[in-house]
């Protein structure tokens, strides 16, 4: 089976803005505006995304579907779910690990609602809330896809393994999230593939708008998390595709490599 084409141009649009999402992580580590106090911050709203934003729909999802468990197609869909619940906590305790070590105790879950959410993580949330009501299914399709941002924060905190502190607690968290996440992205792409001949080239791309849109917003948002460690002049830059592209890992997600007409 060969890779559908659209999947294809649709990654191409995506494989700069990715780049950028990994650039503003690449340039915290290492970056003057960085202290314990913006770790914390950080390690405090990546928390929140993995319970909140993570966790916390698979739980509601599970009790509303409990009712429902019957035959094999529910029962293997509840249990994806709870295996999605599971991945997204234990994510959570990997960041609450670190932040213990930096600051003590973690806040109950009830006061990371207010200490962990920021704005421009909001917007993001807001504006998949929006996609979804203006568009329906592509809507959805769209968050899917963007969920997760090719595991870049993952992918360059990995790259701290080497150093010592704090840093290696990070890239140590960050591995175990890794291969999770990579598995939800390709979860999105896999729904994607079971609609490809659903979709018409209009749909298609009216899609790669809508991802475009919330993977540019996604810069913004890890941005903010980090407490802005790229510049206002560069981050409008690399939202408008002055990165080098990252190259999808077409091994690894779907056993071979496109062929390009
Ligand atoms: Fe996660
Ligand atoms: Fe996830």
């Amino acid at each position: 089976m060969t890779i559908n084409p659209n999947i294809v141009s649709l990654i191409d649009r995506c494989e700069r803005l990715w780049a950028a999402e990994a650039e503003v992580a690449r340039t915290y580590w290492d970056s003057p505006i960085r202290t314990v106090e913006t770790d914390r911050l950080w390690l405090l709203r990546q928390m929140y995304k993995e319970l909140l934003d993570g966790a916390l729909p698979s739980l509601h999802w599970a009790r509303d579907n409990f009712d429902g468990i019957a035959g094999p197609d529910s029962r293997s869909e509840f249990l994806e779910e709870i295996d999605v619940l599971r991945e997204e906590f234990i994510h959570y305790k990997g960041f609450a690990e670190v932040f213990e070590a930096l600051a003590g105790t973690t806040p109950d879950a009830a006061a990371l609602r207010d200490l962990g959410a920021w704005p421009e993580n909001d917007r993001l949330q807001a504006l998949r809330a929006q996609h979804r009501r203006d568009h329906g299914a592509l809507g959805l399709r769209a968050q899917r896809f963007t969920e997760g941002g090719y595991c870049t924060l993952y992918s360059e905190g990995m790259k701290l393994a080497a150093r010592e502190g704090v840093d290696g607690m990070i890239a140590r968290a960050c591995a175990v999230v890794f291969n999770d996440e990579f598995g939800h992205m390709l979860r999105g792409i896999a729904h994607l593939d079971d609609a490809v001949g659903g979709l018409s080239s209009a749909e298609w791309a009216q899609l790669g708008e809508l991802v475009e849109q919330q993977l540019s917003h996604r810069i913004v948002m890890r941005n903010a998390q980090f407490s802005n460690p790229v510049a206002p002049d560069r981050l409008t830059a690399i939202q408008n595709g002055a990165c080098e592209p990252l190259s999808f890992d077409y091994q690894r997600a779907f056993g071979q490599t496109p062929s390009r007409a």
